[in-house]
Protein backbone atom coordinates (compact mmCIF):
# COMPACT_ATOMS: atom_id res chain seq x y z
CA UNK A 1 0.00 0.00 0.00
CA UNK A 2 2.69 2.62 1.06
CA UNK A 3 4.16 1.86 -2.68
CA UNK A 4 1.24 4.13 -4.13
CA UNK A 5 2.38 7.17 -1.99
CA UNK A 6 4.30 9.59 -4.19
CA UNK A 7 7.99 9.34 -4.75
CA UNK A 8 10.79 8.39 -2.11
CA UNK A 9 12.75 11.45 -2.19
CA UNK A 10 16.26 10.13 -2.47
CA UNK A 11 15.85 7.95 -5.62
CA UNK A 12 15.07 11.61 -7.47
CA UNK A 13 17.99 13.39 -5.06
CA UNK A 14 19.97 10.72 -4.39
CA UNK A 15 22.00 10.99 -1.51
CA UNK A 16 22.03 14.65 -1.77
CA UNK A 17 24.76 14.99 -3.65
CA UNK A 18 23.03 17.87 -5.17
CA UNK A 19 23.46 17.62 -8.86
CA UNK A 20 20.35 17.11 -10.79
CA UNK A 21 20.54 14.89 -13.18
CA UNK A 22 18.70 12.52 -12.00
CA UNK A 23 15.26 14.95 -11.55
CA UNK A 24 12.59 14.62 -13.51
CA UNK A 25 12.20 18.02 -15.69
CA UNK A 26 9.21 18.89 -13.89
CA UNK A 27 11.26 19.08 -10.53
CA UNK A 28 11.44 21.89 -8.34
CA UNK A 29 15.51 21.16 -7.74
CA UNK A 30 16.22 24.21 -9.20
CA UNK A 31 18.64 26.09 -7.19
CA UNK A 32 17.99 29.38 -8.23
CA UNK A 33 14.82 28.93 -5.72
CA UNK A 34 17.51 27.97 -2.98
CA UNK A 35 16.91 30.58 -0.26
CA UNK A 36 21.06 31.78 -0.04
CA UNK A 37 20.29 32.65 3.76
CA UNK A 38 19.61 29.28 4.40
CA UNK A 39 23.19 28.09 4.41
CA UNK A 40 23.56 31.01 7.02
CA UNK A 41 21.79 28.47 9.66
CA UNK A 42 24.70 26.38 9.86
CA UNK A 43 27.60 29.07 8.59
CA UNK A 44 28.32 30.80 11.81
CA UNK A 45 30.74 28.30 14.03
CA UNK A 46 32.74 26.63 10.53
CA UNK A 47 35.68 28.11 10.39
CA UNK A 48 37.32 28.57 6.80
CA UNK A 49 34.12 26.92 5.34
CA UNK A 50 33.50 28.41 1.46
CA UNK A 51 29.61 27.91 0.32
CA UNK A 52 29.30 26.08 -2.87
CA UNK A 53 28.08 28.12 -5.87
CA UNK A 54 24.52 27.63 -5.69
CA UNK A 55 23.63 25.70 -9.44
CA UNK A 56 26.36 23.76 -8.57
CA UNK A 57 26.04 22.04 -5.78
CA UNK A 58 22.70 21.86 -3.81
CA UNK A 59 22.43 23.57 -0.62
CA UNK A 60 21.63 20.04 1.42
CA UNK A 61 25.46 18.97 0.87
CA UNK A 62 26.81 21.79 2.28
CA UNK A 63 24.31 21.75 5.15
CA UNK A 64 25.02 18.19 5.73
CA UNK A 65 28.96 18.76 5.48
CA UNK A 66 28.79 21.14 8.07
CA UNK A 67 26.32 20.27 10.67
CA UNK A 68 28.68 17.34 10.62
CA UNK A 69 31.57 19.14 11.02
CA UNK A 70 29.86 21.35 13.77
CA UNK A 71 29.19 17.70 15.46
CA UNK A 72 32.78 16.88 14.90
CA UNK A 73 31.91 13.26 14.33
CA UNK A 74 31.28 12.60 10.63
CA UNK A 75 34.29 14.25 9.08
CA UNK A 76 35.92 12.19 6.54
CA UNK A 77 32.86 10.18 5.86
CA UNK A 78 30.75 10.43 3.00
CA UNK A 79 27.36 11.40 3.36
CA UNK A 80 26.16 8.18 2.17
CA UNK A 81 28.01 6.64 5.08
CA UNK A 82 26.93 8.72 7.71
CA UNK A 83 23.44 9.10 6.75
CA UNK A 84 23.31 5.41 6.99
CA UNK A 85 24.90 5.28 10.34
CA UNK A 86 21.79 5.10 12.90
CA UNK A 87 21.86 7.90 14.94
CA UNK A 88 23.63 10.23 12.46
CA UNK A 89 20.46 12.48 11.74
CA UNK A 90 20.09 13.19 15.78
CA UNK A 91 23.08 15.39 15.76
CA UNK A 92 21.55 18.13 13.06
CA UNK A 93 19.97 19.81 15.97
CA UNK A 94 22.67 19.68 18.16
CA UNK A 95 24.53 23.12 18.64
CA UNK A 96 22.53 25.18 15.45
CA UNK A 97 23.44 28.51 15.90
CA UNK A 98 20.47 30.25 14.84
CA UNK A 99 20.49 33.26 12.74
CA UNK A 100 18.75 36.40 13.40
CA UNK A 101 16.34 36.09 11.01
CA UNK A 102 14.24 33.48 9.64
CA UNK A 103 16.59 32.17 6.78
CA UNK A 104 14.18 30.90 4.22
CA UNK A 105 12.45 33.24 1.38
CA UNK A 106 9.16 33.37 0.00
CA UNK A 107 9.91 30.65 -3.27
CA UNK A 108 11.67 28.30 -0.76
CA UNK A 109 7.26 27.26 -0.12
CA UNK A 110 6.14 27.39 -3.91
CA UNK A 111 5.39 23.83 -4.85
CA UNK A 112 5.17 22.68 -8.49
CA UNK A 113 1.32 22.26 -8.46
CA UNK A 114 0.12 25.57 -6.80
CA UNK A 115 -3.29 24.52 -8.00
CA UNK A 116 -5.80 24.51 -4.53
CA UNK A 117 -5.01 21.93 -2.44
CA UNK A 118 -8.74 21.21 -1.88
CA UNK A 119 -8.57 19.73 -5.79
CA UNK A 120 -5.65 17.16 -4.81
CA UNK A 121 -7.13 15.96 -1.76
CA UNK A 122 -10.46 16.13 -3.03
CA UNK A 123 -10.67 11.92 -3.61
CA UNK A 124 -10.25 9.93 -0.41
CA UNK A 125 -7.01 7.96 -0.70
CA UNK A 126 -7.18 5.28 1.56
CA UNK A 127 -3.28 3.92 1.53
CA UNK A 128 -1.18 4.48 3.91
CA UNK A 129 2.24 6.79 3.05
CA UNK A 130 4.82 5.11 4.67
CA UNK A 131 5.86 1.23 5.00
CA UNK A 132 4.77 -1.17 7.94
CA UNK A 133 7.75 -1.21 9.90
CA UNK A 134 7.72 2.64 9.78
CA UNK A 135 4.36 2.57 11.23
CA UNK A 136 5.18 0.34 13.75
CA UNK A 137 7.82 2.44 14.17
CA UNK A 138 6.24 5.39 14.97
CA UNK A 139 3.36 3.88 16.85
CA UNK A 140 6.22 2.15 19.13
CA UNK A 141 7.43 5.91 19.49
CA UNK A 142 3.81 7.11 20.70
CA UNK A 143 3.61 4.81 23.08
CA UNK A 144 6.50 5.88 24.67
CA UNK A 145 5.96 9.44 24.76
CA UNK A 146 1.96 9.74 24.77
CA UNK A 147 0.13 10.43 28.07
CA UNK A 148 -1.93 6.96 29.27
CA UNK A 149 -4.73 6.57 27.50
CA UNK A 150 -8.60 7.27 28.74
CA UNK A 151 -6.28 9.79 31.16
CA UNK A 152 -8.96 12.30 32.08
CA UNK A 153 -8.40 16.05 31.06
CA UNK A 154 -5.98 14.88 27.93
CA UNK A 155 -6.75 16.27 24.56
CA UNK A 156 -4.66 15.59 21.22
CA UNK A 157 -4.51 16.59 17.29
CA UNK A 158 -3.59 15.07 14.84
CA UNK A 159 -2.83 17.77 11.99
CA UNK A 160 -2.96 16.67 8.37
CA UNK A 161 -4.67 13.81 9.64
CA UNK A 162 -6.22 10.79 7.33
CA UNK A 163 -8.04 7.46 7.89
CA UNK A 164 -5.14 6.42 10.05
CA UNK A 165 -3.41 8.32 12.63
CA UNK A 166 -0.83 5.97 14.02
CA UNK A 167 -1.88 5.84 16.99
CA UNK A 168 -1.13 2.78 19.70
CA UNK A 169 -3.55 -0.05 19.45
CA UNK A 170 -6.86 0.99 21.53
CA UNK A 171 -5.48 4.53 22.80
CA UNK A 172 -8.25 6.79 23.24
CA UNK A 173 -8.81 9.97 25.16
CA UNK A 174 -12.13 12.06 25.41
CA UNK A 175 -10.66 14.34 22.79
CA UNK A 176 -8.74 13.43 19.90
CA UNK A 177 -9.27 16.09 17.17
CA UNK A 178 -7.91 15.21 13.22
CA UNK A 179 -7.66 17.85 11.31
CA UNK A 180 -6.85 17.32 7.30
CA UNK A 181 -8.45 17.88 4.08
CA UNK A 182 -10.65 15.10 3.09
CA UNK A 183 -13.53 14.46 5.28
CA UNK A 184 -14.55 10.91 4.02
CA UNK A 185 -10.54 10.03 5.35
CA UNK A 186 -11.16 11.66 8.40
CA UNK A 187 -14.67 10.07 9.16
CA UNK A 188 -13.34 6.74 8.75
CA UNK A 189 -10.54 7.68 11.58
CA UNK A 190 -10.81 5.20 14.62
CA UNK A 191 -8.83 6.97 17.19
CA UNK A 192 -10.80 10.58 16.22
CA UNK A 193 -13.51 12.11 18.08
CA UNK A 194 -13.86 14.74 16.10
CA UNK A 195 -12.08 16.25 13.11
CA UNK A 196 -12.21 19.62 11.18
CA UNK A 197 -11.60 20.28 7.55
CA UNK A 198 -9.66 22.87 6.79
CA UNK A 199 -6.74 23.84 4.29
CA UNK A 200 -3.83 25.13 6.53
CA UNK A 201 -1.90 26.77 3.69
CA UNK A 202 -5.44 29.29 2.88
CA UNK A 203 -6.12 29.26 6.70
CA UNK A 204 -3.18 28.58 8.82
CA UNK A 205 -5.35 29.57 12.46
CA UNK A 206 -6.16 26.51 14.24
CA UNK A 207 -10.06 26.64 15.51
CA UNK A 208 -8.89 26.17 19.14
CA UNK A 209 -8.68 28.20 22.54
CA UNK A 210 -5.33 29.05 23.82
CA UNK A 211 -3.83 25.89 25.46
CA UNK A 212 -5.93 23.31 25.16
CA UNK A 213 -3.59 20.43 24.11
CA UNK A 214 -1.51 17.89 25.49
CA UNK A 215 0.18 17.10 22.41
CA UNK A 216 0.14 17.44 18.90
CA UNK A 217 1.24 15.12 15.74
CA UNK A 218 1.99 15.62 12.50
CA UNK A 219 2.25 12.14 10.20
CA UNK A 220 4.39 12.63 6.81
CA UNK A 221 2.94 16.00 5.72
CA UNK A 222 4.97 18.77 7.07
CA UNK A 223 6.29 18.96 3.70
CA UNK A 224 3.20 20.46 2.11
CA UNK A 225 2.81 23.55 4.35
CA UNK A 226 3.73 26.53 2.96
CA UNK A 227 3.00 29.08 5.56
CA UNK A 228 4.87 26.62 8.53
CA UNK A 229 5.65 30.15 10.64
CA UNK A 230 2.09 30.75 11.39
CA UNK A 231 0.95 27.42 11.64
CA UNK A 232 3.79 26.79 14.31
CA UNK A 233 2.96 29.60 15.78
CA UNK A 234 -0.34 28.56 16.18
CA UNK A 235 0.49 24.60 17.49
CA UNK A 236 2.44 26.94 20.01
CA UNK A 237 -0.59 28.99 21.19
CA UNK A 238 -3.41 26.02 21.60
CA UNK A 239 -0.64 23.30 23.29
CA UNK A 240 -0.97 23.59 26.74
CA UNK A 241 2.25 24.62 28.53
CA UNK A 242 4.76 21.64 28.57
CA UNK A 243 1.97 20.35 25.79
CA UNK A 244 4.62 18.33 23.46
CA UNK A 245 4.32 18.73 19.37
CA UNK A 246 5.82 15.78 17.02
CA UNK A 247 6.15 16.28 14.16
CA UNK A 248 7.38 13.42 11.31
CA UNK A 249 8.23 12.08 8.12
CA UNK A 250 10.11 9.85 5.79
CA UNK A 251 11.55 10.22 2.53
CA UNK A 252 8.45 9.80 0.58
CA UNK A 253 6.24 12.40 -0.90
CA UNK A 254 4.24 13.74 -3.11
CA UNK A 255 5.97 15.60 -5.07
CA UNK A 256 4.51 18.06 -6.88
CA UNK A 257 2.57 19.36 -3.67
CA UNK A 258 5.36 19.44 -1.25
CA UNK A 259 7.60 23.01 -1.23
CA UNK A 260 10.42 23.23 -3.42
CA UNK A 261 13.02 23.56 -0.14
CA UNK A 262 11.56 20.31 0.59
CA UNK A 263 11.74 18.34 -2.96
CA UNK A 264 15.13 19.78 -2.80
CA UNK A 265 16.90 18.57 -0.38
CA UNK A 266 17.64 15.43 1.91
CA UNK A 267 16.53 13.73 5.11
CA UNK A 268 19.35 15.44 7.33
CA UNK A 269 18.02 19.08 5.88
CA UNK A 270 14.51 18.46 6.38
CA UNK A 271 15.16 17.78 10.64
CA UNK A 272 16.66 21.15 10.45
CA UNK A 273 13.85 22.70 8.09
CA UNK A 274 11.60 21.52 10.70
CA UNK A 275 13.45 22.27 13.47
CA UNK A 276 13.55 25.69 12.27
CA UNK A 277 10.38 25.85 11.81
CA UNK A 278 9.99 25.51 16.06
CA UNK A 279 12.98 27.77 16.51
CA UNK A 280 11.64 30.83 14.28
CA UNK A 281 7.73 30.27 15.20
CA UNK A 282 9.06 30.83 18.87
CA UNK A 283 7.43 29.84 22.28
CA UNK A 284 9.03 26.36 22.13
CA UNK A 285 11.80 24.71 23.89
CA UNK A 286 14.57 23.97 21.96
CA UNK A 287 13.70 21.06 19.17
CA UNK A 288 15.48 17.96 18.70
CA UNK A 289 15.58 15.00 16.24
CA UNK A 290 15.12 11.34 17.34
CA UNK A 291 16.01 8.48 14.37
CA UNK A 292 13.04 6.05 14.76
CA UNK A 293 14.06 4.27 11.40
CA UNK A 294 13.09 0.67 12.15
CA UNK A 295 15.65 -1.20 9.45
CA UNK A 296 17.88 2.17 8.25
CA UNK A 297 18.42 1.02 4.20
CA UNK A 298 16.53 -1.36 3.93
CA UNK A 299 12.41 -0.23 4.83
CA UNK A 300 11.46 3.63 5.00
CA UNK A 301 13.56 5.48 7.12
CA UNK A 302 11.35 7.69 10.09
CA UNK A 303 12.46 10.46 11.49
CA UNK A 304 10.90 12.73 14.24
CA UNK A 305 11.46 16.21 15.19
CA UNK A 306 9.62 17.36 18.83
CA UNK A 307 9.76 20.21 20.79
CA UNK A 308 7.21 20.99 23.93
CA UNK A 309 6.03 24.73 24.30
CA UNK A 310 7.60 26.52 27.57
CA UNK A 311 6.51 25.70 30.55
CA UNK A 312 6.04 29.52 31.05
CA UNK A 313 4.95 30.55 27.77
C1 LIG B 1 0.65 12.02 2.96
S1 LIG B 1 -0.86 12.38 3.69
C2 LIG B 1 -0.59 11.89 5.37
C3 LIG B 1 -1.83 11.59 6.07
C4 LIG B 1 -1.66 11.02 7.49
N1 LIG B 1 -1.02 11.96 8.36
C5 LIG B 1 -0.93 9.70 7.47
O1 LIG B 1 0.07 9.56 8.15
O2 LIG B 1 -1.40 8.79 6.78
C6 LIG B 1 -0.81 14.12 3.74
C7 LIG B 1 -1.94 14.76 4.49
O3 LIG B 1 -1.66 16.14 4.61
C8 LIG B 1 -2.86 16.83 4.67
N2 LIG B 1 -2.70 18.12 3.99
C9 LIG B 1 -2.08 18.33 2.81
N3 LIG B 1 -2.19 19.62 2.46
C10 LIG B 1 -2.88 20.23 3.45
C11 LIG B 1 -3.34 21.55 3.65
N4 LIG B 1 -3.13 22.49 2.75
N5 LIG B 1 -4.03 21.81 4.78
C12 LIG B 1 -4.27 20.85 5.69
N6 LIG B 1 -3.88 19.57 5.54
C13 LIG B 1 -3.19 19.27 4.44
C14 LIG B 1 -3.89 15.99 3.93
O4 LIG B 1 -5.05 15.91 4.70
C15 LIG B 1 -3.26 14.63 3.80
O5 LIG B 1 -4.04 13.65 4.43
Amino acid sequence: MAEGFGIKLQQRVPHLVGFCYSLPAVSSCSFHTFSPQLSRVVKRGVIGYRLPRRGVLGIGVSIWSQLMNMAGNFGAKSFVASARQKGAVEKVLENVDWPEQFPFKEEDFQRFDETPDSLFYEAPRFVTHIDDPAIAALTKYYSEVFPPSDTPGVALLDMCSSWVSHYPKGYKQARIVGMGMNEEELKRNPVLTEYIVQDLNLDPKLPFEDNTFDVITNVVSVDYITKPIDVFKEVSRVLKPGGLAIISFSNRCFFTKAISIWTSTGDSDHVLIVGAYFHYAGGFDPPKAVDISPNPGRTDPMYVVYSRKLATA
